[in-house]
């Protein structure tokens, strides 16, 4: 047997500890876990409730096209039903992505830090990853990713809040690269942080969909919306993408308990205006003890995706 070369070279996800083992291995008795940006207020009642129902129904298959779901999103959006994608979470979005444009004679680009699932894909498939450095304050360098796009540059990934630094692009910034970005490149814009945005020039990305047809927004169920365990990630771009790329979707990759709990969570609109609140209070908590503690983190800029209070 011979395995593909590239997977040589990958280790397998490490998830953080769970909390249960960290408590035994210190002997602790409370412990917070910041390392997976889960939802500490938990997830909306209304999401609990609708498992009740699908719970009888484990025996039969979900449906495939999410085709209740599909609705409800793309009315919460007021985007066409036909320009979404869904996944088991972002994360299958990001390796649908990269099974349908990436092979070995390719290259994406992807700043450094980021979330490392473009990466890890990329690798999978035998592509470059071209990796930029964040600027000083935490933010995407825009022009150096630029800059790096060659006729071979299939995909390039902005992740906006970033994971790990949390600094967002600014609308103007974002237009401007899209604007010099060549059109047969993908853009993929990963907003899993999306809800909990205050700044205000941070951009509302879909209306860029209707000028830049190589723009890709992926969106999840896993943050505000406190649903990481029911796996509901989706991708928004234009109607002739998401056909293109449906095929190296599973056809079940959804589960049933995902899709009805990610419609029940969002016609409780009142839960996640609760959490942006709580977090907010929270962040700036996080940001007194940092002070206090003469801890330096970022970002510590303008660049900061959310408002201090
Ligand atoms: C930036 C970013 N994108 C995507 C994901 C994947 O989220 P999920 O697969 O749960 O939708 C995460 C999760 O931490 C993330 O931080």
């Amino acid at each position: 047997m011979r395995i593909k070369e590239h997977l040589k070279q990958l280790k397998p996800y490490q998830p953080g500890k769970p909390i249960e083992a960290v408590k035994a291995e210190y002997g602790l008795d409370k412990v917070v876990k910041l390392a997976s940006n889960e939802n500490p207020y938990g997830c909306s009642e209304a999401a609990k409730e609708a498992l009740h129902h699908e719970i009888q129904q484990l025996a039969l298959y979900p449906d495939g096209y999410s085709a209740a779901l599909r609705t409800r999103l793309s009315e919460h959006l007021n985007v066409s039903e036909t320009s979404l994608i869904f996944g088991n979470g972002s994360d299958e979005i990001i390796q649908i992505l990269c099974r349908a444009f990436l092979n070995d004679k390719t290259n994406t680009i992807a700043a450094a830090p980021t979330f490392p699932q473009y990466k890890h894909n990329a690798v999978i498939e035998g592509a470059e990853v071209r990796e930029i450095a964040l600027r000083a304050d935490g933010s995407h360098d825009l022009d150096a990713m630029l800059e790096a796009i060659d006729e071979q540059t299939q995909v390039v990934w902005v992740c906006s809040p970033n994971n790990p630094t949390g600094t967002y692009t600014a609308e103007g910034e974002l237009i401007s690269f899209l604007e010099r970005v060549p059109s047969r490149v993908l853009v993929v814009l990963d907003e899993a942080y999306y809800e909990y945005v205050t700044a205000e020039d941070y951009p509302e990305s879909i209306p860029l969909l209707n000028t830049y047809p190589n723009l890709m927004i992926l969106r999840t169920f896993s943050k505000a919306y406190g649903l990481a365990a029911l796996r509901v990630g989706y991708g928004i771009a234009d109607e002739k993408l998401i056909r293109q790329i449906e095929p190296a979707r599973e056809p079940f990759n959804t589960s049933r308990l995902g899709q009805a709990a990610a419609i029940a969570a969002l016609d409780d609109q009142e839960f996640i205006a609760s959490c942006i609140e709580k977090n907010q209070a929270g962040l700036q908590q996080y940001y007194d003890f940092d002070e206090n503690a003469r801890i330096k983190v970022l970002p510590f800029t303008d660049k900061l995706c959310f408002n201090r209070l």
